[in-house]
């Protein structure tokens, strides 16, 4: 029987972590709201948008067809759902929350006050920050030790990656809590050993964007060619083997190191003529121009679809190799 004809069933590895609220139904929490159910988790949605009801149903309806592509299954998917907007509600009785509401410090911080006034103490709390450190946005927190950060990549529910990132006073015990929740639900979960703005991947993102802008300011190509450079060379390499095997292999049998004694000086010398252009309104108003230029005629649900197409493709492959 085809899979997506089944309704989602919990795992015995999940049973501890329903339900589940979902703080902020923006651009991540309907995609892991979408996920958590296709998993058959209970689900309740928490935002202060008037909308919220319309926004998250049509939400979950465009996300069903990549999930069904990735072999989840989606009869009656919103049956475990509920919508609340009000936040003492949405929280009673919370195994975990995933938080993502928007990237502020301040409104971070007051927002895992009101949290924790309404959860248990033995309630995960995660916050899908992608930059902000668990230790400033517990600052003001009672318990801080249950809190910490679980950074997914966008899409949440098709991107394997889940950055888990603990704060200074997070404890051991809920660091391994927030690693079992996130492999229960088939993510490759990564716990990062010390708290760092913008943690790994989007630092790594942040260099190598910094370097794109520079490359479309000095006019040596333009976006949608700079982006055909990445998807038909780096990126391609880089959903392969991560840039230290890809320069490990570069050096032939002597691998990395012979690598770097023939191309390192070369790469040095690189590194200084690197570019560093800000984002001020000159910048932004040329990247404005360009992105609208090239992708602006198309509608965003279909440059959304292609993403996710492709990305299902990927992934495909790296399952049926690791089959
Ligand atoms: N967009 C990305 O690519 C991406 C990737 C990974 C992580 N993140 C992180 O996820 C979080 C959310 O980002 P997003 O892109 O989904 O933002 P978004 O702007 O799309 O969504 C934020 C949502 O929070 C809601 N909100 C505002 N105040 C609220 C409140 N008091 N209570 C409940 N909900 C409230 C808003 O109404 C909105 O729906 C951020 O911390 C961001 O750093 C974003």
């Amino acid at each position: 029987m085809n899979e997506n004809m089944n309704s989602p069933r919990l795992s015995e590895d999940l049973q501890k972590f329903s339900p589940v609220t979902v703080i902020g139904a923006g651009v991540i929490g309907i995609s892991w709201t979408a996920y958590f159910l296709a998993k058959g988790l209970e689900v309740r949605v928490n935002d202060v948008r008037p909308d919220l009801e319309e926004v998250v149903h049509t939400g979950i309806k465009r996300i069903i067809p990549s999930l069904q592509k990735l072999g989840l299954p989606t009869k009656g998917l919103t049956d475990r759902l509920t919508i609340e907007g009000n936040l003492e509600r949405a929280l009673v009785g919370a195994a975990v929350v995933q938080e993502n509401g928007p990237e502020r410090l301040d409104f971070k911080q007051e927002l895992y006050v009101m949290i924790e006034r309404f959860v248990s103490k033995d309630t995960l709390l995660l916050s899908s920050s992608s930059g902000l450190k668990a230790s400033e946005i517990a600052g003001k927190m009672e318990y801080p030790e249950r809190m910490l950060i679980g950074h997914p990549f966008n899409p949440p529910h098709l991107v394997p990656l889940v950055e888990i990132v603990p704060g200074r006073s997070t404890a051991s015990s809920t660091v391994e809590k927030a690693v079992n929740f996130y492999e229960a639900l088939g993510k490759n979960a990564l716990v990062l050993k010390k708290e760092m703005d913008g943690f790994v991947a989007n630092r790594l993102q942040s260099a190598l964007f910094r370097e794109a802008v520079h490359l479309v300011l000095e006019g040596v190509v333009s976006m949608d060619e700079l982006d055909e450079i990445v998807t038909s060379s780096i990126g391609l390499r880089w959903a392969a083997g991560g840039p230290f095997l890809t320069f490990h292999l570069g050096g032939g049998k002597g691998g990395l190191p012979a690598f770097l004694k023939h191309l390192g000086p070369g790469m040095n010398v690189l590194w200084e003529h690197l570019g560093k252009p800000h984002l001020d309104e000159g910048t932004i108003q040329l990247l404005s121009e360009q992105a609208i230029s090239f992708y602006g005629a198309i509608e965003q649900n279909q440059l959304e679809e292609k993403r996710d197409s492709r990305q299902l493709y990927v992934l495909d492959a790296f399952n049926e190799k690791n089959k």
